[in-house]
């Protein structure tokens, strides 16, 4: 089969789930499937489900009107993501059986469990859905299941906008580095807490260096997560699950936020030729794995040491290529849109392969 029709189901609706559905408009031409939009849920916006294809204009202008999906009248009885999700599988049984049935999932991070996202996909991968996600909670604190599920389904469990947006990371490794072992990672990966620390050294007051974060959408209102190490913790141990077959979780990475770091800290770090960031780090030694988030007072020709403003970069410690690195200049929500679209690719790409 050439060109297959992926039917997808959105679980998950706000900034990123919103974005991938017009990403999927404006690269239309360079798509190499069909796609028709089959579900979406969300927490306090309303759900719907059709197996014959919801308009995406619809459903996007319902949001952008801060309104319900019950409006669309399709089927609105399914209450939350799980109804969802059980609800589509069942309906699209033999499109799930033919691996043609996605769940994007787009849920929030939740850092107790990472619920119910991680019973999302899941689900998902028990009704024979593929799973394409950008949340950090599944892969943080289930990976290795969640792994073996999919392989034992033959399905794909894929996300890499997880971690730094739409820049590859985990794919690199996965796809472009076979044969590699990495056996240690290092890199700057929240962009709130590399703002404010960069912020400092130029006399931004804490909370002023916060507040241009959340006006730029990058902070959330409680920007807790970014500041207590939180967001950076789960980054790592999704990273450190993936790249150095861990089995930790967000709880188990030695964490430190910003939160006590000072603008003459800061200060004080620029005059002796170094900078202060939040370094997240992760070893194998033997059978144990050592991860930790701090802020670490770094040489000013350390590679993190010189990332400003939302920049964010992470290098791996290799066997065969020693060590490599990728950085992000910039990042924004269309790249993690990006990054769905690419896992959605690496899923139609199987049907050319078949
Ligand atoms: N924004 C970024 O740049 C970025 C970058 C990388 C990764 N991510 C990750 O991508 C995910 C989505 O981020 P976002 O910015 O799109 O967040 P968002 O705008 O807050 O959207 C979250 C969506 O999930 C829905 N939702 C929450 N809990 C749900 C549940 N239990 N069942 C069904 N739907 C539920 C929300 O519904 P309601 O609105 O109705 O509550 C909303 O539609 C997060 O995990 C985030 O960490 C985001």
């Amino acid at each position: 089969m050439s060109r297959p029709e992926l039917a997808l189901a959105l679980v998950g609706f706000g900034h990123v789930g919103q974005r991938f559905l017009r990403l999927l408009d404006e690269v239309a031409d360079r798509l190499d499937f069909d796609w028709r939009l089959v579900a979406i849920a969300t927490r306090r916006h309303g759900c719907a489900v059709d197996a014959d294809g919801i308009d995406a204009d619809r459903a996007l202008a319902t949001m952008e009107g801060r309104l319900s999906l019950e409006r669309l009248d399709h089927e609105p009885q399914q209450r939350s993501g799980i109804d969802v999700v059980r609800r589509v599988t069942d309906v699209l049984a033999d499109e799930a059986s033919e691996g043609r049935l996605v769940t994007i999932e787009t849920t929030l991070l939740d850092i107790e469990q990472g619920e119910p996202a991680t019973a999302h996909v899941r689900a998902s991968l028990e009704g024979l859905a593929h799973v394409v996600t950008a949340n950090k909670g599944p892969v943080a604190f289930g990976y290795r299941d969640l792994e073996s599920l999919a392989e034992s389904v033959d399905r794909f469990f894929l996300f890499e906008g997880a971690v730094m947006d739409g820049v590859p990371v985990f794919n690199l490794v996965r796809e472009t580095m076979p044969g590699v072992v990495v056996e240690a990672f290092r890199g700057v990966i929240n962009s709130t807490c590399n703002y404010v620390l960069a912020e400092l050294e130029r006399g931004t007051p804490f909370d002023d260096a916060i507040a241009a974060m959340q006006a730029q959408g990058i902070a959330e209102a409680d920007p807790s997560h970014d500041v207590d190490g939180w967001d950076a913790a789960a980054k790592t141990a999704a990273l450190a699950n993936v790249l150095l077959d861990a089995v930790i979780t967000p709880h188990q990475v030695e964490r430190t936020g910003i939160r006590d770091v000072t603008a003459a800290d800061a200060s004080e770090a620029v005059a002796s030729g170094r900078r202060i960031r939040l370094v997240a780090s992760a070893a194998r030694h033997g059978r144990t794995i050592e991860a930790r988030v701090e802020p670490e007072l770094l040489d000013g020709r350390d590679p993190l040491a010189n990332l400003t403003g939302t920049e964010n970069a992470l290098y791996l410690k290799t066997d065969l290529l020693g060590e490599i690195g990728v950085v992000q200049r910039t990042g924004s929500v269309a790249q993690t849109a990006y990054a769905l679209l690419s896992d959605v690719m690496r899923i139609s790409r199987r049907f050319r392969e078949l």
